[in-house]
């Protein structure tokens, strides 16, 4: 194992629910209750990207890519799709792509939770409720036996506060309540579930690699003279991206915003991760309003010359390396997990890319503990509230034709790269 681990991983990134298609979920009922319909948007599902028919296929076409390194996650309503029963068929199929992936010299780096839940979760135990620690150390308990010896990098969770954000304090996924007490409940509870599977998983391989994969943001006051914006961006950066962070520094999750914030626990998370996954798209601009609704507001403004994302993202590349920086920090090894562009504009993912590389290149030359690069999305996907109307792959989906994949210039572009790359040996 060691030396295909040992190199540089330059891969592409996916996760299940967003790509594989045929599974019942937390997000599908969710889906299926009406309750995506909200700011203008209704997404339906159709079974993604079908990935879950297709697999064989499209691991012919990762190849062309020239990766080394493949990051996807396993759906864990298709494997426990009642509490406590579990599907042997998903196991098998999970087991065979990454069986795959190794003769084909691509080194699988798992993610055990993206976002997504079986429906039974959120009635019998919800993040913010305690017994949601062990529902989930359950159900990697019952996996990990069917991965081991094969999977060495193992992400327990995807950007946890992004989740816990966007299911408590903007209540858009489910169990869509609202209220900042619960979200750090359940952050809570989703950083002591890392800590009790990292034990898991490194008592049965110490040589296995556990981390989490991040969300990160560069936050910039709106008027650099302004020093209401300038707190924003701080208490900002310091909340979103930080507060983790520190909770493994510190052995305490905390943070206190007067009238808004006040949660200070203690959770056992010292050195329990050996890399955090930098996922990194953007830069906004924070504003301070006179407005005792919404004081802190965020904007994406296009000040960087890079332009902004179908999204309404602001593409600002040399956030990526501050990024990078900033999970360095920890004394952790870094892999950039998840990087890339929205966009109906194969050209603008190239030179999107380029850029993106350049900041790579920036946090190696630096001496920077970084190990790999993950673009998202190695195939066209469902995005979260949108739908597949945005165009994230480097290969693309055409969903009136069944299906039909088309590699594009910019996974060209990046194959050749990978290539070029390989051959100085970096
Ligand atoms: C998530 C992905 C998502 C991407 C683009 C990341 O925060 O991990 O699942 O598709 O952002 O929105």
């Amino acid at each position: 194992m060691s030396n295909r681990t040992e190199r540089f991983l330059w891969g592409a990134a996916t996760s299940a629910f967003q790509i594989e298609g045929h599974i019942k979920n937390d997000m599908t009922k969710w889906e299926a209750l009406g309750k995506l319909k909200q700011n203008g948007n209704n997404p339906s599902y159709n079974n993604a990207a079908n990935h879950w028919l297709t697999w064989e296929k499209d691991f012919e076409i990762l190849k062309e890519l020239n990766v080394n390194a493949y990051r996807f996650s396993i759906e864990w309503a298709r494997i426990e799709p009642k509490p406590g029963s579990y599907n042997k068929q998903a196991v098998k199929q999970y087991s065979a792509m990454i069986d795959r992936l190794i003769e084909l010299n691509i080194e699988p780096v798992l993610t055990l939770h993206h976002f997504t839940h079986p429906v039974w979760f959120h009635q019998k135990s919800p993040w913010h409720k305690k017994e949601s620690v062990e529902r989930y150390v359950r159900y990697v308990s019952y996996i990990l036996p069917y991965l081991e010896g094969r999977v060495r990098y193992f992400i327990t969770f995807n950007e946890p506060l992004v989740w816990a954000l966007a299911a408590y304090a903007d209540a858009k996924f489910p169990p869509g309540k609202k209220s900042f007490d619960l979200m750090m409940q359940a952050l809570y509870h989703l950083l002591q579930a890392h800590g009790k599977v990292y034990d898991i998983i490194k008592s049965r391989n110490d040589r296995a690699e556990v981390g989490v994969a991040k969300n990160f943001i560069v936050f910039k006051p709106f008027c650099i003279w302004n020093p209401a914006d300038f707190a924003v961006a701080s208490i900002a950066h310091n909340f979103f991206n930080m507060m983790i962070l520190n909770a493994f520094e510190k052995n305490r999750l905390s943070f206190r915003l007067p009238f808004v914030l006040n949660f200070e626990k203690t959770i056992d998370l010292k050195d329990k991760i050996d890399f955090w996954g930098v996922n990194y798209y953007y830069r906004t601009f924070t504003r301070f309003k006179f407005d005792v609704n919404a004081p802190m507001q965020l904007e994406f403004k296009h000040k960087s010359g890079e332009g902004l994302s179908e999204m309404g993202w602001e593409n600002y590349s040399a956030g990526l390396f501050k990024a990078v920086k900033w999970a360095a920090s920890t004394g952790k090894t870094v892999f950039v997990t998840e990087n890339g562009l929205a966009t109906e504009d194969d050209k603008k993912r190239i030179s999107y890319l380029r850029n993106h590389l350049n900041s790579v290149h920036k946090a190696l030359d630096s001496g920077l503990n970084l190990k790999g690069y993950f673009y998202w999305s190695f195939l066209d996907n469902y995005e979260w509230l949108i739908g597949t109307k945005v165009r994230f792959g480097l290969v693309g989906v055409d969903y009136t034709q069944e299906y039909r994949r088309t590699l594009r210039g910019s996974g060209r572009f990046y194959a050749e790269f990978i290539r070029n790359i390989q051959t100085k040996n970096i």
